[in-house]
C-alpha cells in the first residue's frame, strides 16, 4: 500500500492516477471529506482523512503502508515542520521507502519554497529513510488556469515579462516518474532533476498555443498590483502573495529551466512538448463534451 500525501491537488491527484493505471494500491491522504469521492473515484483504495498539522493524523496515515509520496501544499509557511513531523511519522510506522515532492532548484534562497525544500531534502539525509526526491520543473499545467482567456479573448497573460524564459516539464511525465520511482528498485538515494526539454519564452509559449488552437494569441504581462489585487481577492495570504511575488520577480531576472536528460533517461523517451501538453489537453476537452 503506498500512501500518497496532498493527494487532491493537481499533483496528488496526476501521482495516484499513475499508480492505479500500473495496478498499483493507493492510500491517499486527505484534508476535506468531500475530497474522499474525488479519490476513490481517481481509483485510490482507501482515503485517510486529516491535516498535516497533526502528528497523530499522520501516524494513522503511515500505518501498515510499505512507501509514501509526500506532497506538501503549494506555498505552505510550514513546510518543513510538515517535513519534519512526515518523516517522524513514517520513522515510528516503518514506512519503507520515502520519496519527497520537492522541486528544481532547491537552492535558491529568494524563493522561500525552494529554500523550504531544501531544508525537508537535508532532513530526509538524516532520517536513516530510504528516499528519493524529485525535482520538477515549473508544469507546463499551470498555464491551463488562464485556459478561458487564452481560448476566449486570445490573451495569454503572465505575472512577469513575456521575455521571461521557462522550462516547463508535463505534469503527467512527473507522475509517471513519481510511479516508477515508487514501484521499481534502484533509485535509492537519488535526487532526479525534472525538466522539460523546451526553453521557451512567454512569447513562444503564446507562439504554440496559436498553431494549437488555430487563432492568434498574444503574450501580456499583468501589471503587478492587479495581480496583487486579484490574489487577495481569491484568498491568498501574506506570504503566498510575498512568496509568489518573489517567485515571479525571480524567474523574470534569471530564467528557470533545467537540463532534460536525467528526464529522458527516466522515461526512456523525449520528454513531451508544450505543444503536445496543450494538444493532449485541447483532445481531453474536445472527448468530455462530445
Ligand atoms: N505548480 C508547479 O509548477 C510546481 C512545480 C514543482 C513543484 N511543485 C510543488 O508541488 C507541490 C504540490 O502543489 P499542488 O499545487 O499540486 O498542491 P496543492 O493543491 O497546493 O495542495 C495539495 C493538497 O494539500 C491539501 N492541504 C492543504 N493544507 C493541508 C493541511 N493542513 N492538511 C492536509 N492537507 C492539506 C490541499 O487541500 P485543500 O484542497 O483543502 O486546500 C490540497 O488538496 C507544492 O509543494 C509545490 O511547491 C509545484
Amino acid at each position: 500500500m503506498i500512501l500518497v500525501t496532498g493527494a487532491a491537488g493537481k499533483t496528488g491527484r496526476a501521482v495516484v492516477r499513475a499508480l492505479v493505471a500500473g495496478g498499483t494500491a493507493v492510500r491517499a491522504f486527505v484534508r476535506r471529506a468531500e475530497q474522499q469521492v474525488l479519490l476513490l473515484g481517481e481509483g485510490a483504495q482507501e482515503v485517510v482523512l486529516g491535516d498535516f498539522q497533526r502528528a497523530a493524523d499522520l501516524h494513522r496515515a503511515c500505518a501498515g503502508a510499505t512507501a509514501l509520496y509526500h506532497i506538501c501544499p503549494n506555498m505552505q509557511p510550514d513546510e518543513v515542520a510538515i517535513g519534519q513531523r512526515i518523516i517522524a511519522a513514517a520513522q515510528a510506522n516503518g514506512v519503507a521507502r520515502f520519496v519527497y515532492h520537492s522541486v528544481l532548484h532547491p537552492q535558491t534562497v529568494e524563493m522561500a519554497h525552494h529554500w523550504n525544500k531544501l531544508r525537508v531534502e537535508e532532513l530526509l539525509f538524516k532520517s536513516g529513510l530510504d528516499f528519493t526526491i524529485l525535482q520538477p520543473a515549473a508544469y507546463m499545467q499551470n498555464v491551463l488556469t488562464g485556459w478561458q482567456t487564452i481560448v476566449e479573448q486570445g490573451l495569454y497573460r503572465v505575472p512577469y515579462a513575456v521575455t521571461t524564459r521557462l522550462g516547463m516539464v508535463d505534469l503527467l511525465d512527473v507522475a509517471t516518474v513519481a510511479a516508477q520511482v515508487l514501484t521499481e528498485p534502484g533509485h535509492s538515494g537519488a535526487i532526479y532533476e525534472l525538466a522539460g526539454a523546451e526553453v521557451l519564452s512567454q512569447v513562444e509559449v503564446a507562439a504554440i498555443l496559436a498553431e494549437c488552437l488555430g487563432r492568434p494569441v498574444q503574450a501580456a504581462a499583468i501589471d503587478p498590483a492587479d495581480w496583487e489585487r486579484n490574489a487577495r481577492a481569491n484568498g491568498l495570504n501574506d506570504y503566498a502573495v510575498t512568496t509568489l511575488q518573489r517567485m515571479f520577480a525571480y524567474y523574470e531576472r534569471y530564467s528557470f529551466w533545467g537540463n532534460p536528460r536525467v528526464l529522458t533517461g527516466l522515461l526512456g523517451r523525449a520528454p513531451t512538448t508544450f505543444a503536445q501538453s496543450i494538444a493532449k489537453h485541447k483532445r481531453n476537452l474536445q472527448l468530455a463534451t462530445d
